[in-house]
């Protein structure tokens, strides 16, 4: 059990020799070289790594949107070679529709789904209000700033309940404090339902806070360097010992590989 008390007995998504080399105007671009890991359903598993190593193609492959060149990725015995509603998406660059208010950006994936109006209504409504954004419902998406945009798209991907939360770096463009406040929210969104969630992140404190485990990438083609568990209950203390020390080893490390932030 995790410490926010979920079945985790059941694996949900299988990655089998994950592999993936970019073809483009006869160059190739090897950026996974060997991904084989085992999630469990309701865990919160995160990735952290040097820039450009090749984490979003590995959220990508998950998710179905581009073909692996070598390996699998499976979720409850069934392959993920192509888009579906148990798998749901923040992209690092939000990927909004920025002539629609917030309001229909949140509904859209439930309009997808077929949920009918009313409901919609009042479930956008609901993820509006949990990333704070209920004032400016009705504004469009172009006028709001990058870090309102990036709670949108959090809030356009949980509405509609995945599965599977893939999440791609989806607090960076916010403000430490907002930042905290999104963190603690998620942790809440998470003990109270038995989603899946796979976590890319810049933050090496992010991760410790958030995390059931941490998979450390290399640099580019990327592999796992070290899978780190994390037992510790949360709400997390950043100022704990224990939680200092292991946020050195793995700053230590990407600092190495040639990274980053805090
Ligand atoms: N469509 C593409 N065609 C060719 N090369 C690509 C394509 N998409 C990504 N790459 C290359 O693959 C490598 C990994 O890119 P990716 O975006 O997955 O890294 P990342 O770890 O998410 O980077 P960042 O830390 O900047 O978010 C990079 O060298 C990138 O230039
Ligand atoms: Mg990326």
């Amino acid at each position: 059990m995790t410490d926010h008390g979920k079945d985790d007995t059941g694996t949900r998504i299988l990655i089998d020799g994950l592999g993936k080399t970019y073809r483009r105007d006869g160059k190739d671009t090897e950026a996974i070289e060997d991904i084989s890991l085992e999630i469990r359903q309701g865990e919160l598993v995160s990735f952290i790594g040097p820039s450009g190593c090749g984490k979003t193609t590995l959220l990508k492959l998950i998710a179905g949107l581009i073909p692996p060149t070598g390996g699998t990725v499976e979720i409850d015995g069934r392959s993920c070679t192509t888009p579906g509603a148990d798998r749901g998406m923040v992209f690092q660059d939000f990927a909004l529709l920025p002539w629609r208010s917030v309001r229909k950006n949140v509904e859209l994936g439930l309009e997808i789904a077929g949920v009918p109006k009313a409901e919609r209504r009042e479930r956008a409504e609901n993820y509006i209000k949990l990333v704070g954004l209920e004032k400016f419902a009705d504004s469009k998406v172009y006028e709001l700033s990058g870090g309102m945009k990036q709670r949108v798209a959090i809030a356009r991907s949980l509405v509609v309940r995945p599965d599977v939360v893939l999440m791609d770096e989806p607090f960076g463009a916010l403000d430490a404090q907002t930042r905290n406040i999104m963190q603690a929210q998620l942790i809440d969104i998470l003990g109270s339902t038995d989603q899946t969630i796979i976590f890319i992140t810049h933050s090496v404190d992010e991760a410790i806070y958030l995390s059931d485990r941490i998979v450390v990438l290399t640099k580019r083609p990327t592999t796992i360097r070290e899978i780190i568990d994390i037992p510790w209950e949360r709400p997390r203390d950043r100022s704990a010992p224990e939680f200092n020390v292991l946020k050195k080893r793995i700053l230590d490390y990407l600092e190495k590989e040639n990274v980053m932030e805090n």
